[in-house]
């Protein structure tokens, strides 16, 4: 019988962010017979690894790198040594939404992180290695993987697996620890097939099998892009639905339950907001929908497109009926409950709080923002794109001053504080008439109506 594949003794991860340093963190904490290096060109993103600041909060991550950092997981900025060691190495660098394939070399132009990646495995020393696709990437990124390996004459020692990550963000390590899935693709060759099950045998110190789907390399890729696009798609399709329940004194959450417990369409992601943000789901749309566009389905591509223009349309939606409401109040000072893009995470990309922050800023709000995890730095980063503001601008470390002498309080991130704050402190704190809008639907609207509040949520009348 031949002899299985060794399980590696040492992995290598390239990209130490929101997905590389999480999921190696559980890795080698799981497997603590395996040396795991994460890589990354940004020095002081591993200087941060390195701290007691991690870059990352995530939920538990900072007990699991405590545990393990300087044992079997390590954070370095020298890839080259990294890879040189590794049998096995995951690329998880940030990807962006292709905008052109050039035909003659048969590359997506966008994935130049992806490349650099492959040319530095291939330029290192002659052995087998296996290299994992864990970013999000366009079907066919590892087919162009396959091809630089190639070129390179290393196809019988280099095999390409496609092992894309579901974690999402405020809680990854729930995910990555308990996760409902493990894809795997790949398995054209015999080597490929050996492979396949080196990765498997790794994750499956710690996830069942039964809970591992191998599958090709294309269906991998086309899948994780598909589930997000399904889930963007569930929340675009509640918040078309909070428009016309606005108009028609209808409830939202009331819609949402009510289909949520029909068992065929389910109770998740069905929660109007004032939009879906994130780095990965308009991104992933926009990929699939250039892919449609590519293999000549432009009306497949236009559906998957309306799905981020419902999203914008409700970003603007409710920054409009702020500005509509507060009328001349607008110009006066404005109290922002939360920034990043969901609860429970620091990761601000996409966060639609940017677009409604930038929106009071340029009608001459005083805008004054709180959110308990991210810091004033990445705040005033994401929102310089335009304009430094000066004093148009406060950061603030606690959710009750921004809201002395404010017309409103605006809340764009459900972060569980908000919801025990003493809203009657907030209330008397307050110019009058005191505005409360509410992008998450996280408060009562008829208890802050009691307190005094003119109330607007999403989706209710
Ligand atoms: P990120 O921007 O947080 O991290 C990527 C890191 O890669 C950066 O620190 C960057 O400096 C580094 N990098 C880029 N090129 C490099 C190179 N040549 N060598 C070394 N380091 C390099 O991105 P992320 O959120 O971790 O996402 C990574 C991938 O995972 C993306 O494709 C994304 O779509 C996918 N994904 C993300 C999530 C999420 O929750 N953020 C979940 C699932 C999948
Ligand atoms: C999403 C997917 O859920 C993950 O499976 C995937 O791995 C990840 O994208 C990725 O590929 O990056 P993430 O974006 O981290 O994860 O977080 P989600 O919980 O999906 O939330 C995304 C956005 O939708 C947030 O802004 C959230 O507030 C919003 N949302 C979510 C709603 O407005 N309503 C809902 O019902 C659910």
């Amino acid at each position: 019988m031949k002899k299985k594949r060794e399980l590696p003794e040492k992995i290598c991860c390239i990209g130490a962010g929101y997905v590389g340093g999480p999921t190696m963190a559980v890795l080698a904490w799981k497997c603590p017979t395996i040396e795991v290096t994460v890589v990354d060109t940004d020095s002081q993103k591993i200087a941060d690894w390195n701290s007691e600041d991690l870059p990352v909060y995530e939920h538990g991550l900072d007990e699991i790198v405590k545990e393990v950092r300087g044992k079997n997981l390590f954070f370095s900025t020298d890839s080259e040594t990294a890879i040189e060691k590794s049998e096995l190495i995951f690329i998880s660098v940030n990807t962006f939404a292709p905008k052109a394939y050039d035909k003659e070399t048969r590359k997506i132009i966008d994935l130049e992180f992806i490349e650099q990646c492959a040319q530095r495995i291939v330029s290192a020393s002659k052995r087998k290695r296996i290299v994992v696709e864990k970013s999000t990437v366009p079907v066919d990124t590892a087919e162009m993987i396959k091809q630089i390996i190639r070129e390179n004459c290393l196809e019988n020692e280099i095999q390409v697996l496609s092992n894309p990550e579901f974690l999402a963000a405020g809680t990854a390590i729930q995910d990555l620890c308990n996760p409902d899935r493990i894809l795997i693709g790949g398995g054209e060759t015999e080597n490929e097939r050996e492979a396949v099950e080196v990765l498997s045998r790794v994750y499956e110190n710690w996830v069942p099998p039964n809970r591992i789907i191998k599958t090709t390399l294309w269906s991998a890729e086309l899948s994780k892009l598909t589930a997000n696009a399904f889930l963007a798609q569930r929340i675009s399709s509640i918040n078309a639905i909070s428009a016309l329940c606005e108009v028609t004194k209808t409830d939202v959450e009331e819609v949402s339950r009510i289909i949520g417990s029909d068992s065929r369409i389910g109770r998740k992601f069905l929660k109007a907001s004032i939009g879906f943000g994130g780095s990965c789901f308009q991104k992933d749309i926009l990929t699939l929908a250039y892919l449609c566009e590519h293999f000549k389905l432009p009306e497949v591509a236009a559906y998957w497109k309306n799905i981020v223009a419902m999203n914008n349309f409700q970003i603007q939606r409710f920054s409009k009926n702020i500005i509509k409401t507060l009328a001349d109040k607008v110009a006066g000072k404005i109290a922002v409950f939360g920034f990043a893009f969901k609860k429970n995470t620091n990761d601000t990309r996409e966060s639609p709080a940017i677009k409604v922050c930038l929106n009071l800023l340029e009608e001459q709000s005083d805008v004054g923002i709180y959110d308990p995890k991210v810091k004033e730095n990445q705040i005033r980063k994401e929102l310089s794109r335009k304009n430094e503001w000066g004093r148009k601008l406060k950061i603030y470390s606690n959710p009750y001053d921004p809201c002395l002498d404010s017309h409103a309080v605006v809340i764009l991130t459900e972060w569980d504080e908000f919801r025990e704050l003493n809203y009657q402190r907030i209330f008397d704190s307050m110019k009058k008439p005191a505005f409360l809008f509410d992008g998450r639907n996280i408060l009562d609207n008829k208890i802050m109506q009691k307190i005094g509040f003119q109330i607007k949520g999403i989706g209710k009348a």
